[in-house]
């Protein structure tokens, strides 16, 4: 019934030859209801992040680490056991995040290729839409590069599109439409349910995706930022120069990338100019080219959330002793002890809507490549960027020991 191999064998890495041949279905009629006024302001609705598909090495393994340092629950796989004879792919869920490991069952996969080349990474980043066939026509037809043509799969649980389109270096954004199915995650998948030390439903109280950030080369940050522009509909939400977000050995520059509910927000760095490599170029270089730099999970206690992750061995960057000696001042009034965060190293910002609380794992791979960011809104819709210098520092020191600086 199901046909899961179309789903798993249409997943190409960007830069394939001719994407096109991947469809393996005419382009249905659009949607009734569906905008088709390409000049409508949001041609390309985006209900929020459906999921982020990491590309690994030894997912199996993968699935434990994001289960047991992570608190996130196995929620579907498909593999041998199921039938998919390519790769085998594990559904992660907590809160409203879910994230897909998947790794390559033979050297041959686009999978096995880009661990090869990049090491682990998020490959994918994919948005749940109301019609898959609009977000490929509307994004295509502004200058998106197609990736996978509008495809339908389908099992006993309903029938699930999807499409893509490439994004920043290996990068692909893919769009998701589930309105008509009830499985797990996809057809292939079987559900799991496999609750471990700390994967409950409720996890380590991690709730949603806050922000996607992405590296790209020297010069391509507005490139890009033309590209969310005027592709997908995105607007700037903020920019931020290498005078801001400078230390004494290297700079680097971002632009924030919403969508039009504010639903989807997404950084671009590039490297500025320093007396030093900045990290920027350092994971340029490891990560073989652009791609997504941090991804930034929600808590509503940042607090309890950090002690459980640290307690479950993931490590995070040192924030400097004297970073919170003039916190108070620097901030003004906020709820947590600030003791408290000292200890845990949970760096604070505000803006003029209100204050954060935020904290940056390690790379959590050997290359100096992906990490992650935990954090608490109080109504500021900022980034943290009061934070950036004494980050940066702290980002400088682990490069320094890596012999990267
Ligand atoms: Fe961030």
């Amino acid at each position: 019934m199901n046909n899961s191999k179309q789903l798993v064998s249409s997943l190409p890495l960007s830069g394939e030859a001719n994407p096109t041949s991947e469809i393996r279905s005419p382009l249905p009629p659009l949607k009734r209801g569906a905008s088709q006024n390409s000049k409508s302001i949001d041609f390309c609705p985006i209900n929020k992040f459906d999921h982020l598909e990491f590309y690994v090495g030894n997912a199996k393994q993968s699935a434990i680490f994001y289960s047991q340092c992570f608190g996130f629950a196995i929620a579907a796989y498909q593999g041998l056991e199921t039938g998919s004879r390519e790769i085998a792919s594990y559904v992660m869920e907590q809160g409203d995040i879910r994230f897909v490991l998947s790794t390559a069952l033979s050297p041959d996969s686009p999978i096995a290729r880009s661990v090869l080349q990049h090491g682990d990474r998020a490959a994918v980043i994919a948005f749940e839409v109301p019609d898959a066939v609009v977000a490929y026509k509307e994004t295509t037809a502004r200058g998106a590069v197609g990736a996978i043509a509008p495809t339908e799969t389908e099992d006993g649980y309903g029938i699930f599109r999807y499409s893509a389109i490439q994004g920043y270096g290996d990068t692909l954004i893919k769009f998701v439409d589930r309105s008509d199915y009830q499985g797990a995650f996809a057809p292939g998948f079987q559900r799991r349910n496999v609750e471990t030390l700390h994967a409950t439903s409720q996890g380590l109280g991690l709730k949603a995706i806050d922000h996607v950030v992405g590296n790209v080369d020297w010069g391509d940050m507005d490139r890009w930022v033309k590209f969310f522009a005027e592709t997908m509909g995105f607007e700037l939400l903020v920019h931020f120069d290498d005078r801001a977000i400078s230390t004494e050995y290297s700079a680097l520059m971002s632009k924030v990338m919403k969508n039009s509910t504010g639903s989807i927000k997404l950084p671009i760095n590039e490297p500025a100019t320093g007396k030093r490599r900045s990290q920027i170029e350092e994971y340029l270089e490891y990560n073989r080219g652009p791609g997504v730099q941090h991804v930034a999970l929600s808590t509503d206690n940042i607090i309890e959330t950090v002690t459980k992750l640290r307690a479950a061995g993931m490590e995070f960057l040192h924030a400097p002793k004297t970073y919170y000696e003039d916190l108070a001042a620097r901030v003004g009034h906020i709820d947590e002890p600030i003791e408290k965060l000292a200890e845990l190293g949970i760096l604070v910002d505000r803006d003029s809507e209100g204050y954060l609380l935020q904290i940056f794992t390690q790379p959590v791979q050997d290359r100096p490549t992906l990490f992650f960011e935990v954090i608490e809104r109080h109504g500021a819709q900022g980034f943290g960027e009061g934070n950036f210098k004494a980050l940066f520092e702290a980002i400088e020191r682990e490069q320094a020991l890596r012999g990267n600086l």
